[in-house]
């Protein structure tokens, strides 16, 4: 297959100040603040042993300004050394500070700056010309002779550092991007059914747009729903009450979209038919109706039996986010069921977002499972058959590298 941009195989690498863009999003302990899978971090070893003959400046983020995962990159920067690499972190990401240590970066080190979302302006999120204005593109671009992206994961927003650099600089993919975009075509391109999506996990607004988007187009048979995302369908759906809202930032705002795609839909959304809750600091299994107030932390085992045997004559599974309240291990029930269908059916499955992929690596299932992606949001996105803006942005940059733009 014929990839739309450049990839490191395209441009010479020898002594050049290299620029990456990765994203090493990880999940962390909620209490100790702490990363819990660091798989994102191993997923881009390749590329990083790639440029060991460069002077490598490494940007990213870390959860979302006020959010409890919006941390500082040091603990990733440890992590990329006991993986082995020469990483040193600053605290900064283009002020004087940052500036100095780049200046000083030698081939075969890597300078890990401080979270980019740390920065106001990269929550910005516009055409590439625009974002390219903002001032961590117009500080850093000049230190720098290419631009590498490596940041699949984030490939679905229009920020200043996913998309703003590839205006001014050379810009390549990295070979997270590259297998990613691979794969995930391939995948797409075999029109196989039933077509089961599993979703669960929390980013709940995005997710409503995602599913709309999937059902406008027919890509789904059957879209199964657990997570925080289930419960607001529970609630569209009257199954519990508006109460248990709550939980949800932005409920108020896509209630209605979740009760529309409900009533458009009903024979291809599936909602969770039990529940379980936390009483007494155990995990108890009942109906809706005997939730009495308590969250809706897990699917029950009816729901995960029926899940599962839907998911079992899949001929393609797509599963993302958990099921239930995965911090807590008793509530990592419906997940494990959910990931035990899939790596039991014969199919072609791909599983993303950091907590069931780091599950499923944990379960010994990796090899059981067509492709784990990096991409969460992103691999949601691409499955809408939308051109990601970090695809559009790297296509735009050949154009240009190429003299045709
Ligand atoms: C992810 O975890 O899905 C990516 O890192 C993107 O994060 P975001 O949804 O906060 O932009």
């Amino acid at each position: 297959m014929r990839l739309p941009f450049k990839t490191l195989d395209d441009v010479e690498l020898d002594e050049k100040r290299v620029l990456i863009r990765v994203d090493m999003n990880c999940s962390l302990d909620p209490d100790t603040k702490k990363i819990i899978n660091d798989s994102r971090i191993r997923a881009m070893t390749p590329t990083l042993h790639e440029l060991e003959q460069c002077k490598v400046v490494l940007m990213a983020h870390q959860g979302r300004p006020g959010s409890d995962d919006f941390i500082s990159l040091e603990q990733h920067t440890e992590i990329l050394r006991k993986l082995g690499f020469n990483a040193h972190f600053v605290d900064d990401i283009f002020g004087d500070k940052a500036k100095r240590a780049i200046k000083e970066v030698k081939v075969g080190e890597i300078l890990v700056l401080q979270n980019v979302r740390m920065f106001d302006g990269e929550m910005k999120k516009g055409p590439i010309e625009e974002v390219a204005k903002e001032p961590i593109v117009q500080e850093l671009y000049p230190y720098f002779d290419l631009f590498v992206n490596d940041a699949f994961g984030a490939a679905h927003r229009s920020q200043p550092s996913i998309v703003g650099f590839t205006a001014v600089l050379p810009s390549v993919a990295g070979r997270v991007m590259e297998k990613e975009v691979r794969t995930l075509t391939e995948i797409l391109s075999t029109d196989q059914h039933p077509w089961i999506l599993v979703l669960g996990g929390s980013k709940v607004p995005d997710k409503v747009k995602m599913i709309k988007k999937l059902l406008e187009i027919g890509r789904a048979d059957n879209v199964l729903l657990g997570g925080l995302i289930g419960t607001l369908f529970l609630i569209a759906d009257k199954k519990i009450p508006e109460s248990y809202g709550g939980v949800i930032k932005e409920f108020e705002e896509i209630l209605p979209v979740a009760r529309e795609l409900i009533a458009k839909y009903s024979d291809v959304i599936m909602l969770p038919v039990d529940a379980a809750v936390e009483r007494g600091g155990s995990r108890v299994e009942c109906s809706f109706k005997e939730m009495q107030g308590a969250p809706f932390y897990d699917i029950g085992a009816e729901t995960a039996e029926l899940f599962g045997s839907i998911i079992r004559g899949a001929k393609v599974a797509f599963a993302n986010g958990p099921m239930g309240f995965f911090e807590k291990d008793e509530f990592q029930y419906g997940t494990i069921k959910v990931l035990e269908a899939i790596a039991d059916c014969n199919c072609t499955t791909v599983v993303g977002g950091g907590h069931v992929s780091a599950m499923a690596e944990r379960m010994n299932l990796v090899n059981k499972i067509t492709h784990i992606s990096t991409g969460g949001g992103a691999t949601m996105s691409f499955l809408t058959g939308k051109k990601l803006p970090l695809i559009e942005a790297l296509e735009a940059a050949a154009r240009r590298m190429d003299g045709d733009a």
